[in-house]
């Protein structure tokens, strides 16, 4: 008989339904790097088996209803949720989490060994307000989030997909930049954070296309959440290394 945990944190099989959007704008389409699997080492396994029940969540195929009750998860109400997309293995999640106590910090990411690292840092370090989401972040966002529901969103080194054909996989889109509007409440604050020049440039032409966020800039010292990211991550560490500008862009719902 197959282990109930065999299947822990694994995501479903086959390509993931993406929603058809009818809004006419832009949207990321995966590319199969998405689905790149990764080896946990035997104490990350462990690790994961106690606590990903608990800390972490997978976006299903299935249709039903999947909406995240954020007070029930974290045991408390009346705090701000952010969701990271792409938090890697969590470098900026797990070293700004402690920076802003009252806030659940909720990390998306594809990719298994990222959330077991993160996992690994939220356990260590007791770190109390982060919870994980494995799944594609549009689609967590479009389904696991209701309208008007977030105080913050964030994107750290997005993949830059540089190649002109790959573009469209950019998750700095038209569409992306909608949906998280939708899902931001008025005065909720989007952080994009690129170390790759042509993605900057790629964003710069998109910050003022969504007429519900009103671009602010870069810094905002009056920014209603925490916006220091805190570390160098490796990713933005090998773009210093390579003399990269590092970029940030910071929106608010209207
Ligand atoms: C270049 S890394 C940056 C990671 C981290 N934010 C950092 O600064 O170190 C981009 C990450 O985004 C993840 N990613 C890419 N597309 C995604 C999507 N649609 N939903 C969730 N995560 C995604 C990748 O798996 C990867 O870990």
């Amino acid at each position: 008989m197959a282990c109930v945990n065999d299947s822990l944190g694994e995501l479903p099989h086959g390509r993931p339904p993406q929603t058809e959007f009818d809004t006419g704008l832009d949207y990321p389409r995966l590319g199969s790097v998405t689905f790149r699997r990764g080896t946990l080492t035997p104490n990350q396994e462990q690790l994961f088996d106690e606590w990903w029940p608990r800390l972490g969540r997978i976006l299903t195929h299935s249709d039903e209803d999947q909406t995240i009750d954020v007070d029930e998860w974290f045991g408390r109400s009346g705090h701000k949720t952010i969701v990271e997309i792409g938090s890697g293995t969590g470098t900026s999640t797990a070293a700004m989490a402690p920076l802003e106590k009252d806030t659940n910090v909720i990390a998306v990411e594809l990719y298994k060994p990222g959330l077991a690292k993160l996992l690994g840092s939220v356990v260590r370090g007791g770190i109390e307000n982060i919870r994980m989401v494995r799944g594609d972040g549009v689609e967590v966002l479009a389904r696991m989030f209701p309208p008007e529901s977030l105080d913050g969103v964030r994107i750290f080194f997005p993949d830059p997909w540089p190649k002109a054909r790959h573009h469209k996989r950019r998750i700095i889109q038209s569409g992306t930049l909608n949906l998280i509007a939708t899902r931001l409440k008025p005065g909720g604050v989007l952080h994009v954070a690129t170390d790759h020049a042509d993605y900057a440039e790629w964003i710069n032409e998109l910050v003022e296309v969504e007429p519900m966020l009103e671009y602010k800039g870069w810094p905002w010292e009056n920014a209603p959440i925490l916006t220091d990211r805190q570390v160098i991550t490796k990713f933005e560490g090998k773009g210093l290394d390579k003399q990269h500008v590092i970029s940030e862009y910071l929106w608010v719902k209207k």
